[in-house]
């Protein structure tokens, strides 16, 4: 029996598992890019559309092309009333995740993908109703209010904040949540974007896709840990307790999380933009010490276990500055990342086998069966 070990040891770290055009993620020289652009100049300059299109279309929109996706995207706010209905049968004490995991596969249902001439078209509807399921079910749930899904917000993150808040953001706010967004559009093989290449290869429909995307996303080790990190930083009231806290999680070898990395190996190039933005966003008495806390516990990190925040970490401050409640701090990641897992969806679909790896053997050697009346 053979007992090789796997290449790159657990959880297929350095395998390559395939080709992209997409992204590259750590690569020397490249750093994050989506379709070559530094990721740093789309946060700074261009919009979350912008990057729908790009990741799409592999080229940036010009004027026409941006106007035309953004009118798609808002003929999409309205909910299938039967939609409504069932996002009204989820239980408010469902994780936020699950919610929109059932949300995802329910919009599937009935608006199907195969109702559409163009694979874009369905990956468009979604993105267009995704701020609308999560905002409709989450005030039903919380507050039993019946939400409008339309709103006269131009772009996705005003839509959303608009939503949530029943009134249209500042300006600073709305442009906090679009770089969000665009930091959050893309990542190359990551488990969820893998998931929906892995169902996409069986040749099974975009939605299916997307929900067992969602499904990979809502784990602490992967999207969830955003919530996670606003959970710790919350704990904190000052930035000494904060120093002296953190330090008893790693001397008990407790994970902290929002911290290191599967691929990148000295710092992840979103968290110095969130970052940024965090400290802009810090305005009132609250997310000051928030802020304070989590670049205490970053200095901390970096000291005793030279580990650096990932793009996880000081978005929640920043997310709690926007007055989103922790729950949907993962749910506003899959409204950014259906724009990745569809792209990739579509790589995969043009270029297709189907994924199926093998496992290294380490059971029982062959051995006689024996009837369950003599065992
Ligand atoms: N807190 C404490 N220790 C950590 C840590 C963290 N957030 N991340 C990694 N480590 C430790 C590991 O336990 C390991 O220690 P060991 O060698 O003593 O066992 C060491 O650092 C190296 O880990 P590494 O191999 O780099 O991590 P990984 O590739 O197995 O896992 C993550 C990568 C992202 C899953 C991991 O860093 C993690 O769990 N982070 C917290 C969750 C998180 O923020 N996820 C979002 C990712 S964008």
């Amino acid at each position: 029996m053979s007992h090789a070990k796997p290449l790159g040891g657990a959880g297929l770290r350095g395998q390559v598992a395939g080709r992209t055009a997409l992204s590259t993620v750590g690569r020397e020289g490249h750093g994050l890019t989506y379709r070559g652009y530094a990721i740093e100049a789309l946060a700074e300059q261009a919009s979350f559309e912008e990057v729908v299109w790009l990741l799409f279309e592999a080229e940036l929109p010009n004027v026409e092309q941006l106007d035309e996706l953004k009118l798609r995207l808002r003929l999409h706010r309205r909910l299938p009333e039967a939609l409504k209905r069932g996002l009204e049968q989820i239980p408010a004490q469902t994780p936020p995740m699950e919610a929109v995991r059932t949300g995802v596969s329910l919009y599937g249902n009935l608006v199907p993908e195969s109702g559409f001439s163009t694979q874009r078209e369905a990956a468009e509807r979604l993105l267009g109703a995704l701020p609308g399921i999560i905002c409709y079910w989450y005030r039903y749930a919380h507050r039993g209010e019946r939400i409008d899904t339309e709103s006269a917000a131009d772009g996705v993150a005003e839509h959303f904040l608009t939503l949530l808040h029943s009134t249209p953001p500042s300006e600073m706010h709305r442009r906090a949540l679009d770089a969000s967004l665009v930091l959050y559009a893309e990542h190359e093989f990551n488990a969820s974007t893998f998931t929906a290449r892995v169902v996409a290869s069986t040749l099974a429909d975009l939605y299916s896709c997307l929900t067992a995307a969602v499904g990979a996303l809502r784990g602490p080790l992967h999207g969830g840990a955003n919530e996670e990190a606003m959970a710790l930083i919350e704990r904190f009231d000052s930035v000494e307790a904060a120093r002296i806290g953190v330090a008893g999680m790693l001397e008990r070898r407790e994970k902290v999380m929002g911290f290191g990395h599967a691929i990148y190996r000295d710092s992840d190039p979103r968290s110095a933009v969130i970052e940024r933005w965090a400290e802009r966003l810090a305005t009132d008495p609250d997310s000051h010490r928030l802020l304070e806390v989590s670049r205490a516990i970053a200095a901390l990190m970096d000291e005793r276990k030279g580990l650096f925040p990932n793009a996880d970490f000081y978005h929640a401050s920043a997310y709690h500055s926007l007055g989103i409640p922790t729950g949907l701090f993962t749910p506003i990641f899959v409204i950014a990342r259906a724009a990745g897992w569809s792209a990739h969806v579509f790589e995969q679909r043009a270029d297709n086998r189907i994924i199926r790896p093998s496992a290294d053997y380490v059971g029982s050697e062959p051995r006689e069966f024996v009837p369950l009346a003599q065992r």
